[in-house]
C-alpha cells in the first residue's frame, strides 16, 4: 500500500507548485493592470502630482510609470512592447515623440499627451 502512495504524493506536490506559480503570475499581472488604470486617475505622480486636475506632469519617470510601463515593463525591459533601455541609440527625441504621438506597429498613438510625449521623448533619447 505505502508504495502506491508515493507517486501520488509527488504529483500533489508538483500540482501545488504549479498553483503557486500561476498565483504569483496572476498577482504581478494584476499590479500591471492597476498601474495602467491609475493612469486614468487624477493623481499622476508622487512628486509632481500637485499640478491640479488634468495638468501635465513634467517628471518623465512618472509619465513612464503611468503611460508606458504597462507595455514596456516597470524597468523598461519590455513586455508587450520592446525593451526601451537603449532606445536613445536607435531613435532621436523627435522620432520617439513621433512614435508616441502617432503610434508605431501595434503600439497605439496617444498613450501620453503631446506635452508629456515631448518630456518623455527627451528623457528616453538619453537612454543609450
Ligand atoms: C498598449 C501598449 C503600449 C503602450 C501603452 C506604450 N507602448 Fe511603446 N510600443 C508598444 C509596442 C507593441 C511597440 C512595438 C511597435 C512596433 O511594432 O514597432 C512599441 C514601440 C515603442 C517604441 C519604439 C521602440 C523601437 O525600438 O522601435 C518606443 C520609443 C516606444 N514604444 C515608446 C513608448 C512610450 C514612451 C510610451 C509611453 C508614453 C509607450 N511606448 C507606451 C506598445 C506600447
Amino acid at each position: 500500500m505505502k508504495k502506491n502512495v508515493l507517486p501520488f504524493g509527488i504529483i500533489a506536490i508538483v500540482g501545488i507548485f504549479a498553483a503557486v506559480i500561476v498565483f504569483y503570475i496572476g498577482v504581478s499581472q494584476k499590479e500591471d493592470i492597476q498601474l495602467a488604470e491609475e493612469n486614468d486617475g487624477e493623481e499622476v505622480t508622487e512628486e509632481d502630482g500637485e499640478d491640479g486636475d488634468g495638468e501635465t506632469a513634467d517628471d518623465p519617470e512618472a509619465i513612464y510609470a503611468n503611460s508606458c510601463a504597462s507595455c514596456h515593463g516597470d524597468d523598461m525591459s519590455g513586455s508587450v512592447g520592446p525593451d526601451l533601455t537603449a532606445v536613445g541609440g536607435d531613435h532621436s527625441a523627435d522620432e520617439i515623440e513621433d512614435i508616441i504621438n502617432n503610434g508605431q506597429g501595434s503600439m497605439p498613438p496617444g498613450t501620453a499627451g503631446p506635452e508629456e510625449a515631448e518630456v518623455i521623448a527627451d528623457w528616453l533619447s538619453e537612454m543609450k
